[in-house]
């Protein structure tokens, strides 16, 4: 399906709403296939990024595993048709409904970020006679480089177990009669486009895996998370990440043995360039120094601007001329963060023009809420036009 007849779908529904090109999505899953088969790498795709049912069901075709960090993420990767064996389950807050809801699926393993966890995990599972398989999650004080919001790996971050506590760790592991040590997780992060990062994770990796097997602990699994970032810039011309460096980076640093099975998190790496948020232009509003496009998709359809001071790209798709105007381009919300862009470049912009807010695939949907009462997003996919 051409560009032309995507917009002309836009034009005849109401906005605001998300578009997914499931061709574009295609595109990225096609080069991450190749470079994985290349280092037999395993992937758990990030319900966090996107959970919509179109996205999860190409990930499913694909053979990919799920990582979970909630009971209703499990729920939605069970219903998708994801392997309850390659369904992994993380966070730092399990209830024990979300902890029984993975016991009685038989997910493969819960990343685990604390004692205490470790702890009820066991005495959940010995209440069902299960045994559940442990990834432990480890604190690698590691700086993504990164919006401080989305860094994880560093000492100061609530995530993952301190090394501090490891004696313990191993101690219970050892004689916990309902948990089974499976592997080491690490996630140090999102967004992250200084590649250099993930060496320093490597090599935080190789130290933590001599140290288990040094402890006689054997980890199956090394995972270490998701985190590549995109070109919000230049969602076009860069559509596909930077798959061939960041899996290059790994195979040259990580020191494992060849049974031990590398494992990957992307979330947004996958699915932000196939996603766009299309709105309307409610009013121009001419202020004392710039020009307001009040469009009628706010904060609450799409978060990262308001919420991480994320930049998107934005563009005019019913009047492709110069971009020799700026305006700020808000939303409806009554919220001065409520502003998708500032001195966005622009052609003139009229009311009722349709306006496209890029690379929202990733963190968009799943963050949409009802503040003001505004309702929850539409969602359409490409598949579904061409039909
Ligand atoms: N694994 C774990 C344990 C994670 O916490 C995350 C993301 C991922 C994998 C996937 O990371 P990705 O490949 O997508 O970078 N809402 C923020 C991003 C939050 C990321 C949370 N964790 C945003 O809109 O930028």
């Amino acid at each position: 399906m051409t560009r032309a007849q995507q917009i002309a779908f836009f034009k005849s529904v109401d906005t605001p709403f998300y578009f997914y090109d499931l061709q574009k999505l295609r595109t990225v899953l096609d080069a991450l296939d190749r470079e994985i088969n290349q280092y037999k790498y395993h992937i758990h795709y990030a319900l966090k990024a996107n959970a919509n049912p179109v996205i999860l069901k190409e990930m499913v075709k694909r053979g990919y595993g799920a990582d979970c960090v909630s009971g209703g993420e499990v729920q939605a990767s069970l219903d998708a048709g994801f392997i309850p064996d390659q369904v992994v389950f993380a966070g730092v807050g399990k209830s024990d409904a979300e902890i029984n809801l993975a016991l009685n699926n038989n997910i493969s393993c819960f990343n685990a970020e604390s004692l205490q966890e470790l702890e009820v995990i066991n005495e959940l599972a010995a209440q069902k006679n299960k045994i559940a398989k442990i990834a432990l999650r480890l604190n690698p004080d590691v700086d993504a480089k990164t919006h401080r919001y989305i860094t994880t790996g560093l000492n100061e971050n609530k995530f993952g177990i301190n090394p501090g506590d490891l004696p313990q760790v191993i101690e219970l592991l050892n004689t916990a009669k309902n948990l089974e040590f499976h592997g080491l997780h690490f996630h140090i992060g999102s967004q992250i486009t200084d590649l250099s990062a993930f060496k320093h994770l490597c090599l935080k990796v190789n130290e933590f895996n001599n140290y288990f097997k040094e402890h006689q602990l054997y980890p199956k699994t090394i995972n270490v998370g998701g985190g590549l970032g995109i070109d919000y810039h230049n969602p076009e011309e860069k559509l596909i990440p930077d798959f061939i460096n960041f899996f290059r980076i790994f195979d040259r640093f990580l020191e494992l043995d060849p049974n031990q099975e590398v494992h990957f998190e992307p979330g947004r790496s996958l699915v932000a360039n196939c996603g766009e948020l299309i709105t309307r232009v409610l009013y121009i509003k001419p202020g004392l120094s710039k020009s307001f496009a009040v469009v009628d998709a706010g904060m609450n359809e799409l978060i990262r601007p308001a919420l991480y001071e994320a930049f998107h790209k934005i563009d005019n798709l019913s009047n492709p001329q110069n971009h020799d105007k700026k305006y700020d381009v808000v939303g409806p919300v009554c919220e001065t963060s409520d502003t998708f862009g500032k001195d966005v470049p622009l052609p003139e912009t009229r009311r009722g023009d349709l306006i496209t807010i890029q690379s929202a695939g990733a963190y968009g949907e799943v963050m949409a809420g009802n503040y003001n009462l505004r309702g929850i997003v539409k969602t359409y996919h490409s598949d579904e036009i061409n039909n």
